[in-house]
């Protein structure tokens, strides 16, 4: 796979392949896309074959300017309020949010996996909104990970998902935002129900825009794309209770017996040395340690979680165990969100 560079020659080289029909790695502030025109649905079947996506899991249409939308979404179904909401959140764009709205007739069933509604999102990356305008035409772009892993948020994690897959990916640093967007599901009235936590907060959103219903409370919303299983590196996660501070010598055998192979610990602060004494003293083998939050701010936990846990999961470690997350901040809960689903691990 081709690491082109953001300049002009490497967005046009990168263009030119999703005009002529191949996928192409995508930064974008929250996580690298998988990226192919919207339209042409050939290369969107290839982005389903090279993530190996089940096909009933919809895709995220990228614009690269509000004024897009109306080609994607299906307006005149909304009523006056229903669409002072939508002007609303739009307002919001470029950002880590998407939005699931009534589709147009323009939209394949492909790409929404049938559904009667499409994702889309305007991201706050200019490489990304710069390859939507080259290419002249929204793009699909699911995280750029094989289905089921831990997604992308620098171009050398999309050479690893997806190398000899795909030609090539643009280099655009490593993701400012570290998680998946917001989304959130507005219906033609304007009643707003959150699909899966984001930076953007559901607090945040009640705050600017009115009342937004959790997803577990609403009824009727079809979120295939909401798998229990996601985000998994390949060695057993498991989420510590607290700090590892409360990791006692009996908890850890039970989970790994230790036989040589490495101990991974995912911390949210630097641990004291004498609780990391404590636990080398008691597992038999090394244990790597990676910090999220040095700094202490929730907003580096989240753009350093992906990266950290594909490092620990790389040292093939027996176990990664990760510090619980505090904190009823929107990132917060975004985190918890994450790194529930990678505990449930792709081995049951
Ligand atoms: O930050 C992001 O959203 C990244 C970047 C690349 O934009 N994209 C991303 O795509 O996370 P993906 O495919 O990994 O996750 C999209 C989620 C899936 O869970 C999918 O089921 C859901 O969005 N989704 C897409 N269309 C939907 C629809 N019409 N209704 C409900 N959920 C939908
Ligand atoms: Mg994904």
């Amino acid at each position: 796979m081709k690491v082109l560079a953001s300049d002009a020659s490497g967005l046009m080289e990168a263009a030119d392949l999703l005009r002529a029909g191949s996928p192409v790695g995508m930064p974008t502030e929250t996580v690298y896309g998988l990226a192919a025109r919207f339209d042409d649905l050939a290369a969107v079947a290839a982005v389903y074959e090279a993530k190996e996506r089940p096909s009933f899991d919809p895709l995220i249409v990228h614009i690269a300017h509000p004024g897009e939308l109306s080609r994607l979404v299906c307006l005149e179904a909304f009523s006056p309020t229903g669409l002072a909401v939508l002007q609303q959140l739009i307002g919001l764009w470029p950002g880590p949010l998407t939005l699931v709205l009534p589709k147009s007739e323009e939209v394949s069933d492909l790409v929404t996996a049938g559904l009667s509604t499409v994702a889309v999102r305007c991201p706050d990356h200019p490489v990304a909104r710069e390859l939507v305008k080259r290419t002249g035409s929204p793009l699909v772009a699911p995280s750029a990970n094989r289905f089921g892993h831990v997604s992308p948020t620098r171009a050398c994690h999309v050479q690893e998902e997806l190398g000899g897959r795909v030609p090539a990916v643009v280099e655009g640093g490593p993701c400012q935002v570290g998680i998946e967007s917001t989304i959130l599901s507005v219906d033609a009235q304007g009643r707003m129900t959150l699909l899966r936590p984001g930076v953007l907060s559901r607090e945040d959103l009640c705050a600017m825009i009115g009342p937004v219903q959790a997803r577990e409370a609403s009824e009727g919303v079809t979120a295939p794309g909401q798998m229990e299983r996601h985000y998994a590196p390949r060695a057993r996660l498991v989420r510590l209770p607290g700090g590892v501070d409360t990791l006692t010598e009996s908890s850890l055998r039970g989970w790994a017996p230790g036989e040589g192979r490495p101990l991974a610990l995912l911390c949210v602060s630097p641990p004291e040395a004498r609780v990391l004494k404590s636990v080398e003293g008691f597992y038999e083998g090394p244990v790597h340690v990676r910090v999220l939050a040095p700094d202490g701010r929730l907003a580096t936990a989240a753009q350093n979680l992906f990266a950290h846990l594909r490092e620990l999961d790389a040292l093939e470690p027996e176990l990664i165990l990760v510090e619980e997350f505090q904190g009823e901040t929107g990132l917060a809960h975004a985190i918890r969100d994450r790194l529930r689903r990678a505990s449930r691990g792709r081995h049951s």
